[in-house]
């Protein structure tokens, strides 16, 4: 069995408590891709390999837990119209689908894996993926395909936006959802997502699909009250979901309701940045003791970012999160999103995915948007 020191750790982040859990001139050791021993850098025990980190900071890998990362096609025009003024609607998400339904398995495949890279890169060591530029049977499936060769992470959102063939016929294409495509999807999945919004589908489309997709055995969450407070968080938390996505229109009756559910509020501010549009105030979140997850929703429409540390100087910015709640949220609010117990910390038992950060202090990461020296390690398959 090889195991491998990372030695001289000026400021180690732990997340073992909200703030942080941070530790000083410290060490930790791998054993089988996880965190074996945590203790003082001159205890440090010998072990087959050793990485330096030079008095850095090593903080555990970002968890993006929402991503659109499997598409073709280009929307810069979007874009454009947005930043001269154009509000943001559901209805370009048509455009990508058209390209992402002509684009090939191998095409898709070249394309999200530079995205993957680039998150990766930039410090992200687990990922979400879904599907929902497709919403065909055939092409849905495809993308899921393709997300599954980089994430067990993934998402089936063919209740995405209605596609073109279906504009006269909701209810017709909700059967379909819930029925073939789900059954098509299921085995490619571990999540079912909605879009529950104005101009995409409405609280009782999202419960039916949502309950289908349960009794599949898929896990429910939702992007929910990007566009107005339009009943998603509480759908959310009528049906406990992992998490409600966005979060920009929400009221303090609905913010309430996800605490006692136990919802996590997942807030993406590259969409508000991305889109012109009003950023939500995280703390009004966390002050209910709502967790508050950060994510990229890297997609050409709304977000086409992959950078947590460009994602957490925007919540910092814009959300009124502390440069200590945008890490927590980043790493520990992402795992609790996908409910995952194994990464978003580095206490001893947690997966080796971690990233070494050549600077003095973790606030350094918001401070300079993560353009840090930086080493990324992770057990996935990135
Ligand atoms: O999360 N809100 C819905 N879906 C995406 C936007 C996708 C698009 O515009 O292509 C989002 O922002
Ligand atoms: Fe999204």
């Amino acid at each position: 069995m090889s195991s491998k020191l990372i030695c001289n750790i000026g400021q180690l982040v732990t997340n073992s408590n909200r703030d942080l859990g941070i530790i000083e001139n410290v060490a930790f050791v791998i054993e089988n891709g996880k965190v074996a021993w945590v203790g003082e850098n001159k205890n440090a025990p010998d072990c087959d390999q050793k990485i330096d980190a030079n008095g850095g900071v090593v903080t555990p890998g970002f968890v993006d837990s929402h991503t659109h990362a499997v598409f073709a096609g280009d929307r810069h025009k979007d874009y454009v119209a947005r930043m001269a003024g154009t509000k943001y609607a559901s209805g370009g998400i048509r455009t990508t689908v058209e390209a992402t339904r002509s684009a090939t398995f191998e095409e898709l495949t070249t394309l999200t894996k530079s995205i993957v890279h680039r998150s990766f890169n930039s410090g992200t060591t687990t990922i979400e993926i879904k599907s929902g530029y497709g919403l065909d049977i055939e092409t849905e499936v495809k993308i899921l395909k393709v997300a599954k060769q980089f994430t067990d992470e993934t998402t089936f959102l063919g209740a995405h936006v209605l596609p073109k063939e279906f504009s006269d016929e909701r209810s017709a294409y909700v059967e379909i959802v819930k029925g073939e495509m789900l059954n098509a999807c299921a085995p490619f999945a571990k999540w079912i997502d909605v879009f529950c919004d104005e101009s995409a589908f409405s609280v009782d489309e999202a419960r039916e699909i949502l309950e289908a997709g349960v009794s599949k055995g898929l896990q429910g969450r939702i992007h929910g009250n990007q566009i107005a407070d339009s009943g998603g968080a509480d759908l959310a938390a009528e049906l406990q979901l992992a998490s409600v996505d966005h979060c920009t229109h929400v009221s303090d009756k609905s913010i309430s309701k996800l605490a006692e559910a136990g919802v996590v509020a997942t807030l993406l501010p590259g969409a508000e940045f991305f889109t012109k549009s009003p950023f939500p105030n995280g703390q009004r979140y966390l002050d209910v003791g709502v967790e508050v997850a950060l994510a990229s929703d890297c997609n050409p429409g709304s977000s086409f970012i992959t950078s947590m540390p460009l994602v957490m100087g925007l919540a910092v910015r814009e959300m009124n999160l502390s440069p200590a709640q945008a890490l927590y949220a980043a790493t520990m609010g992402g795992a609790k999103a996908l409910r995952r117990s194994d990464v978003g910390h580095l206490n001893v038992g947690a997966s080796a995915d971690f990233v070494i950060w050549q600077a003095p202090t973790f606030e350094h990461i918001t401070y300079r948007l993560g353009e840090i020296d930086r080493e990324v390690f992770s057990s996935m398959n990135f």
